[in-house]
């Protein structure tokens, strides 16, 4: 039995991924898989309940028993919406420090698998393709640079009405970056066969555009 087809879109923190995946989606009909929405949800979740972040034990039985679903894009934590909850960045801290635990992967890989159903599913994170999926037909590595990408957090922020300033943004994104590339496990990097999508000068539909005529000549 053939699996559905599987794009995978890997990349440092606001490099813009989870807008074109999702976008990419949205045109092929396909379903849609913001990987990164559930090392938040752990990181949430933990904190709620009181969990060290550095009790790596605890937190893989955790997430091993979050009780999430994903409805009309807004995501639900035991029953509770909490899509805007998980978007801070103190949250986003806590992911990327609980997200260096095997336990913890381990116990989200599976999770990830379920979202592969048919016609086919774009996939966004840090190791989708070098891990999750790793027969993905599309390997997609989006990146931008730095300040590029600090701005676009910046502006993010600003419309949701959270203050926050640009130095602070910039200082965390670089913390995240390298903690997210030197980890020992499922570290970010550029995975064996991706192809590199530098967005710091493209508009959304430019980037989108560009992941689609590449999954064209992939599919033909
Ligand atoms: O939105 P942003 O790119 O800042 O982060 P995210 O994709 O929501 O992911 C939050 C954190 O989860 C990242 O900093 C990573 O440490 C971690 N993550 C991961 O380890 N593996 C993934 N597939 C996705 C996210």
């Amino acid at each position: 039995m053939t699996l559905p087809p599987v794009i995978a879109i890997d990349g440092p923190t606001a490099s813009g991924k989870g807008t074109v995946a999702s976008l990419v989606a949205d045109k092929l009909g396909f379903h849609y898989l913001d990987s990164g929405a559930l090392y938040r949800l752990v990181a949430l979740a933990s904190e709620t309940q009181g969990i060290n972040v550095k009790n790596a034990p605890e937190l893989g039985v955790l997430a091993e028993k979050l009780t999430i679903s994903f409805e009309k894009g807004r995501i639900f934590l035991d029953g509770e919406d909490v899509s805007e909850a998980i978007r801070t960045e103190a949250i986003g801290l806590r992911a990327s420090a609980l997200a260096t635990y095997p336990e913890v992967r381990r116990a989200l890989a599976g999770l990830q698998h379920s979202f592969r159903n048919a016609p086919g599913l774009v996939a966004d994170g840090r190791d989708m393709a070098s891990v999750i999926f790793p027969d993905a037909i599309l390997k997609v590595f989006l990146t931008a640079t730095t300040q590029a990408r600090a701005e676009r957090r910046y502006k993010q922020l600003i419309a949701k009405g959270i203050s926050v300033k640009l130095a602070d943004l910039l200082q965390d994104l670089q913390e995240r970056d390298a903690r997210d590339s030197s980890r020992g496990v499922a570290p970010l990097l550029i995975a064996e066969g991706a192809q590199v999508l530098e967005t710091s000068d493209l508009s959304i539909d430019q980037a989108v555009k560009t992941v689609l005529d590449w999954y064209q000549s992939k599919a033909a």
